[in-house]
């Protein structure tokens, strides 16, 4: 069976789906839909065959897809229920939504229709990710885990990145990578508090999203952790990188370069990634979708939630100055 897709949301993520999708034999791209229609046609036109909508029940009611890539920016979910609900396999980008009340909603309606789902938190298919697992499995317990995501500002002006009400924030749309995979290897959080603040672009026309934060978490398993962000930092001083800190090592995973850093007392592993994140989570989604076996996909719908709440939380925390409970 060869999986027919169709994209909601032609930009750049999208465009690195479809390169993926591309080398994946089993994979056919037959439909694009963007509010953007030029989008929608110019993805259209890389790809034979296949035709471009603006409206989404416009495309799902004239196409027969097995599949679909909701790659549309955090402020702009809410169609997913349209599609599901057509028995249509579903994968969505991260942040999968704004608001908790939205992405529950959602994750009621896949889990009604019993859809094959995935989120795309690519970073869960490394193979240094299952490499960290291992050895911090081994060579545990956890005790502290210490994540960063420095960037240094570069959006053009008017992107939805820089209004809160369209992205959520740094934490929410760009640590959430980091939160995901804290949560991936070091359990769930049982706590967190966040200090949020936009300090050093606040002379950027239109940007309201914080610029500093440090989010700081207690786990089930009783490990602490923190995590600090910025999108105001020097581009010499930028990374994506998270450490676990266990009794007998710490495992560091290099976020975006994929390597992973395996500290011992008396030496230091290096060992960079061989698979391509993005290609391997299509791939998996797609065999999953042909198969019905979904026991590969590493970040369904569901357990992206978790990683909303926390970063949801860790934003409220700020705002109220308070702890919040993980419940
Ligand atoms: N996993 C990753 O590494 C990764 C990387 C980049 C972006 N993302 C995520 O992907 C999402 C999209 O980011 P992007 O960089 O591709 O944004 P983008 O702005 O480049 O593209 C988004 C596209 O969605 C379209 N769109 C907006 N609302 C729509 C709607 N209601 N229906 C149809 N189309 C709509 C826009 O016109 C635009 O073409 C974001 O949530 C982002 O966090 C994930």
């Amino acid at each position: 069976m060869v999986v027919s897709i169709g994209f909601i949301g032609c930009g750049g993520i999208a465009q690195q789906h479809m390169s993926c999708l591309r080398q994946i034999p089993e994979a056919k791209i037959v439909a694009f839909c963007d509010i953007d229609i030029n989008r929608a046609k110019m993805a259209a036109s890389s790809i034979q065959g296949s035709r471009a909508y603006q409206d989404i029940s416009e495309m799902l009611r004239a196409e027969k897809l097995d599949a679909v890539y909701v790659c549309v920016p955090p402020f702009a979910h809410g169609f997913e229920k349209l599609i599901v609900e057509k028995d249509v396999n579903i994968f969505v980008e991260k942040p999968i939504a704004l608001t908790l009340e939205l992405a529950k909603d959602i994750d009621s309606a896949i889990t009604k229709a019993g859809v094959v789902n995935s989120v795309g938190y690519m970073w869960r298919y490394l193979d240094t990710t299952e490499l960290a697992i291992q050895t911090l499995e081994k060579n545990g317990p956890i005790g502290m885990v210490i994540g960063q995501y420095h960037d240094p500002y570069w959006f053009p002006p008017n992107h939805w990145w820089i209004e809160k009400a369209k992205s959520g924030g740094q934490v929410v749309e760009q640590s959430t990578h980091i939160f995901d995979l804290a949560r991936y290897v070091a359990g769930e959080v049982s706590r967190v508090y966040g200090e949020l603040d936009t300090l050093l672009l606040k002379d950027v026309p239109g940007f309201n999203v914080e610029d500093v934060s440090i989010v700081c978490m207690k786990f089930k398993s009783g490990a602490v952790g923190v995590v600090t962000s910025t999108c105001a930092s020097r581009k010499t001083f930028t990374g994506t990188k998270i450490s676990f800190l266990a009794k007998n090592v710490v495992a560091e995973l290099g976020g975006h370069a994929g390597y992973a850093k395996i500290y011992w007392n008396d030496r230091v592993e290096e060992v960079n990634a061989k698979v391509d994140p993005y290609l391997e989570e299509d791939r998996v989604f797609v065999e999953a979708v042909r198969t019905g076996n979904t026991s590969g996909i590493r970040s369904p719908y569901h357990d992206a939630l978790e990683t909303l709440k926390v970063t949801i939380l860790a934003n409220r925390s700020s705002e109220e100055k308070r702890p919040f409970l993980v419940g």
